[in-house]
């Protein structure tokens, strides 16, 4: 099944946040958005996952706009992970990922064994069984995000949306969590900050600015080093691996915003970028 925004627009506070953007998510891909802090990637997440339905334009589920699909079945369908997913619930682990069965529950469909079939197998995957009878709050940050992903896999979609999943996690949890999805072969859909990350792990990168969907394509087409320093306002040299991978070198830092670091020499670009 492909999901695809057609012309899709987002105002919040009487601001354009996404812009006209068109693009599909082709079936069983990794698609990966990228861009700054700012540039839309949550709110075009939040419209290709129905939960905000868009100011103009449409989504589209196959050739079926979302908003004619009722929420249970839209669920069955997409799952999200967002950015800052919490509970303050007192639930355990595996009540967590429990909670990926609601959209297939009803009063003539209470939980079964093959519910708790699906449970056992999303823990499993997400290497959380061990751990199932612990209290959430009592789990670490990479944890909790494995099981924010176990729900969504017990949510047994055809399309995961993961807004920033690596977020708090140290690097081997960042890459582990991005290989674990990947091997779920679904399709998925990954706003990601770490661009050498989007290189490794994506099929296609749509990157974000200001609102825009400015390119969309493999890696090696769209992670150039001019791409790079107009959207970011970074200076980075771009290697090629035999595959068609690539890895991005960073030649400065916008850590200084506006700051010291900035001399006549900083590549204009730079400059234009953090002012
Ligand atoms: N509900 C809202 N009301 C006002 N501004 C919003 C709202 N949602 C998002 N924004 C603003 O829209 C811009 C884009 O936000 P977002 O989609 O979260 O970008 P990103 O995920 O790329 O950081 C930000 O400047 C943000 O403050
Ligand atoms: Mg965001």
């Amino acid at each position: 099944m492909t999901l695809s925004a057609r012309n899709a627009c987002w105002n919040a506070g009487g601001e354009a946040i996404v812009r006209d953007v068109s693009l599909d998510v082709r079936s069983g891909e990794f698609l990966g958005i990228i861009g700054p802090n700012g540039s839309g990637k949550t709110s075009l997440m939040m419209m290709l996952s129905g939960i905000r339905k868009p100011k103009a334009g449409e989504i589209f589920m196959g050739d079926r706009p979302i908003r004619s699909l009722d929420r249970r079945a839209l669920s069955k369908s997409v799952a999200l992970v967002e950015q800052q997913a919490e509970t303050g619930e007192r639930i355990t682990a595996r009540q967590a990922v429990e909670l990926g069965r609601t959209p297939y529950l009803g009063a003539f469909t209470p939980w079964s064994s093959a519910d708790d079939a699906i449970v056992d197998a999303a823990l499993a995957n997400v290497d959380m069984t061990h751990l199932a009878g612990r209290l959430w709050h009592t789990l670490s940050g990479g944890e909790r995000q494995r099981l924010h992903i176990g729900r969504a896999l017990a949510q047994q979609p055809e399309i995961l949306l993961l807004d920033e999943p690596t977020n708090h996690l140290d690097i081997a949890h960042q890459i582990g969590l991005l290989d674990l999805v990947r091997r779920q072969r679904l399709t998925v859909v990954a706003a990601l900050h770490d661009l050498n990350h989007a290189a490794m792990f994506c099929d296609r990168i749509a990157v974000m600015k200001g609102g825009r969907l400015v390119a969309l394509g493999t890696p090696r087409e769209v992670l150039t080093a001019e791409c790079i320093r107009d959207v970011f306002g970074v200076e980075v040299e771009v290697e090629h691996g035999g595959g068609g991978d690539c890895f991005i070198r960073y030649r400065a830092t916008t850590m200084g915003r506006g700051s010291s670091w900035m001399t006549d020499e900083t590549p204009k670009a730079i400059r234009a970028g953090v002012s």
